[in-house]
């Protein structure tokens, strides 16, 4: 397998940085809570909640989409639940990428259910040609071609989360099966 780069460690952090003047410009007072879905968003909500400026609070959530290869199992389970009660509360779902959509449609669904003021969606990379379910993503980093990335959080069989940069994982030439 092979990586090439597709957005560098300079142009995420810039871009995060007017994500987080925006939510500072955006959201009225009361409490906003910023939750990290497991393991992928973990650097995203690390430096989202750095680049806002008002008060925020932080709690992270498990879920399982996908199985350990580049296709989700269609199915969504909750791994870890929060440690909170959203009741009456602003709630930002920080997400590392919206693929087909399933699993945000699905999450938004439930957290709604808990009464919180508000629920949107910080994603930090669209994938929009895979959408099946639409989901509203206020607030959206980078939109990136049908291809699989990983670093910055993204996987691939729980490899390469560390990778400061987000890159394609392509085949290399020589991986291809012959006969
Ligand atoms: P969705 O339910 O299809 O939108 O899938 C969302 C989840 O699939 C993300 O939170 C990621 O964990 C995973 N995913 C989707 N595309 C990629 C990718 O290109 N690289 C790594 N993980 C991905
Ligand atoms: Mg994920």
């Amino acid at each position: 397998m092979a990586l090439r780069q597709l957005i560098s460690a300079e142009s995420i952090q810039a871009r995060v940085t007017e994500i987080g003047a925006q939510i500072d410009r955006d959201y009225p007072d009361g409490v906003l809570y910023l939750i990290c879905i497991l393991k992928g968003s973990c650097y995203f909500h690390a430096d989202l909640s750095r680049a806002i400026k008002r008060d925020v609070f932080l709690d992270f959530m498990g879920i399982s989409s996908y199985g350990k290869g580049k296709t989700s199992s269609g199915e969504v389970k909750i791994t870890k639940d929060l440690d909170i009660s959203l009741e009456g509360t602003h709630v930002l779902i920080v997400e590392d990428i919206v693929d087909t959509g399933v699993t945000l449609d699905y999450l938004t669904r439930v957290l709604e259910e808990r009464k919180p003021k508000s629920v949107r969606i910080a994603a930090l990379l669209d994938k929009p040609d895979r959408r099946i379910k639409q989901v509203k993503v206020a607030y959206s980093g980078f939109q990136i071609p049908d291809e699989f990335v990983v670093g910055y959080g993204l996987d691939y069989a729980e490899k390469y989360r560390n990778l400061p940069d987000v890159c394609v994982l392509e085949p290399d030439e020589d991986d291809s099966v012959t006969g």
